[in-house]
């Protein structure tokens, strides 16, 4: 029986990220559905690693309660000081004197990492049986980065920062993409030997491979597949670039696996979202957190759903949505707000300029405009009027109304919650309801119509108005007196 490998992940995220200028540290910003260290940590997770460590150091109680949120099993372990990427390594280590085989080490602030490229760095480290392996990319604009220095012979001699290097390592342009694969007694016995003698002043984790290649350990380099996916983030307009790239890398996934996408460039999808085959997400639209899109829906343009989950053949168009659970082949828009606890059925439609909360539309219930819904139970087949209001808040208390199957509610309506309007029953136009309206009953609070004869000829002679009603009242005179006037 063969045994897993040993593996530890150590993925370090106690900076500041000073460029950032924020008060948010750096590896919290978010990005497409996660943040930058949530990106990371998903990247890892193919190292079925016994146990993950995060360093924390900057804010570190906030990190500490993100990553209790969104990767409960990794353990933060504190690094009071920055004193660099070295020291951050060695106090993870000290909190695993049992770890043995490999040690990952990951920046926190590499989200464009794929998982597949940590898998192959990790092959590759552990097929050589070498004491370090470094990814690395040749990039365009080195700049600010550690440099890959190679012998003759073209293997690694050593790392070095752009802040200690020469004009000739400077002129290198294969990078450092912070992501490494260690034996771990190399990499303990390495991290006690790290000096501080460098234009930081801090322990490099860098210095290890220098370190071990001169005791003859082997190191060694892993390219990766795609140099984008190295790409550190030290401000927020790097961040924004980034953004775009996975925005792409998205997108491109979604349209090969059988989704359209309108306009790709501008349709934002978050990662953690899905979205079946044959669905249609058209220009202007951002797919957010926890939302799905069952197959042939439509959604956009110019929507925004979040945390929303469509249903097969729903049409959703000029919306936003939280938290909303749209039924098959429903219809919502254009200009709906469908916020949390919504819930339509099958071929339930939500039109124009209408609110929702926490409201249920039974299949095939329509409330098709300008209206606003909140806390609310509308039944299967039921019709609400243009301009229904659904008073739920008294000042103090959120209350429900009940409207029964196939009930009908004329325009204009206010139903006063607590309150219900029974299967079958009728609303007239323009009622105020606030007592049940029985199943099959109308309920009705209009005052009676009365009409001020003459009114106009009166009180507003010589108006537009007063005109027009002349005219009409002259055309429907009787025949005889049109022949005289004639
Ligand atoms: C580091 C590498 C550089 C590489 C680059 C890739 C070193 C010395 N240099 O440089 O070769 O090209 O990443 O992006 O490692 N951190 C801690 N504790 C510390 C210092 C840093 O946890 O004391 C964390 C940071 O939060 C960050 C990561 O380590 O997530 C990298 O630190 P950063 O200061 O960004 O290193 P770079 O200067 O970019
Ligand atoms: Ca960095």
């Amino acid at each position: 029986m063969s045994q897993a490998p040993r593996r530890t992940v150590v993925v370090l995220a106690a900076g500041e990220g000073k460029r950032m200028k924020s008060a948010t540290p750096k590896v919290l910003h978010p990005l497409l559905g996660r943040t930058l260290v949530g990106h990371v940590l998903a990247a890892a997770e193919p190292a079925g690693a016994e146990q993950v460590i995060v360093v924390v150091g900057h804010k570190a109680d906030q990190v500490k309660a993100h990553l209790a949120e969104v990767a409960p099993s990794a353990v933060p372990v504190l690094q009071a000081e920055q004193n660099g990427t070295g020291h951050a390594v060695r106090i993870a280590l000290e909190a695993v004197p049992d770890a043995g085989g490999t040690v990952v080490v990951l920046n926190g602030d590499v989200p464009l990492l794929r998982p597949e490229t940590v898998s192959s760095l990790i092959e590759a480290h552990e097929a050589g049986g070498r004491g370090a392996t470094v990814l690395a990319a040749e990039v365009p604009d080195p700049t600010g980065l550690g440099r890959i220095v190679r012998d003759a012979a073209g293997n690694l001699e050593r790392i070095v920062e752009e802040r200690d290097a020469s004009p000739q390592v400077r002129a290198i342009r294969e990078i450092n993409a912070g992501i490494y694969a260690f034996d771990v007694s190399s990499l303990r016995e390495a991290l006690s030997k790290l000096s501080t003698d460098n234009d930081q002043g801090e322990e490099y984790l860098t210095d290890v491979f220098g370190l071990l290649a001169s005791a003859g350990d082997p190191v060694g380099v892993f390219v990766a597949p795609d140099a984008q996916e190295t790409l550190g983030c030290n401000d927020r307009a790097e961040l924004a670039k980034l953004r775009a790239l996975l925005r792409d890398r998205v997108n491109e996934a979604w349209m090969r696996s059988g989704v359209s996408i309108l306009d790709p460039a501008t349709t934002w999808i978050d990662v953690t979202v899905t979205i079946e085959r044959d669905a249609e997400i058209d220009q202007n639209s951002q797919l957010l957190g926890d939302t799905t899109v069952a197959a042939g829906a439509i959604v956009g343009p110019d929507t925004t759903l979040i945390d929303t989950t469509v249903g097969a053949g729903a049409v959703v168009l000029r919306t936003h949505s939280i938290g909303a659970r749209i039924g098959d082949e429903a219809t919502v828009g254009p200009f709906s707000f469908l916020r949390p606890g919504t819930k339509l059925g099958r071929k339930a439609k939500v039109g124009g300029f209408v609110e929702t909360k926490n409201a249920e539309l039974g299949d095939g219930a329509k409330v098709p405009h300008l209206s606003y819904v909140g806390d609310a139970t509308i039944g299967a087949k039921s019709n609400i009027g243009a301009g229904t209001i659904f008073a739920n808040y008294d000042g103090v208390n959120k209350n429900h109304t009940t409207v029964g199957e196939a009930a009908f509610v004329g325009s204009d309506t206010v139903l006063i919650a607590p309150v219900e309007i029974e299967p079958g029953a009728y609303v007239a136009a323009g009622s105020a309801i606030q007592k049940t309206v029985p199943a099959g009953s109308l309920g009705v609070t209009r005052a009676p119509q009365r009409n001020v004869e003459g009114w106009v000829a009166r009180r507003r002679a010589g108006t537009v108005s007063a005109e027009a009603a002349e005219r009409f009242e002259a055309a429907k005179a009787p025949e005889g007196e049109i022949s005289e006037a004639e």
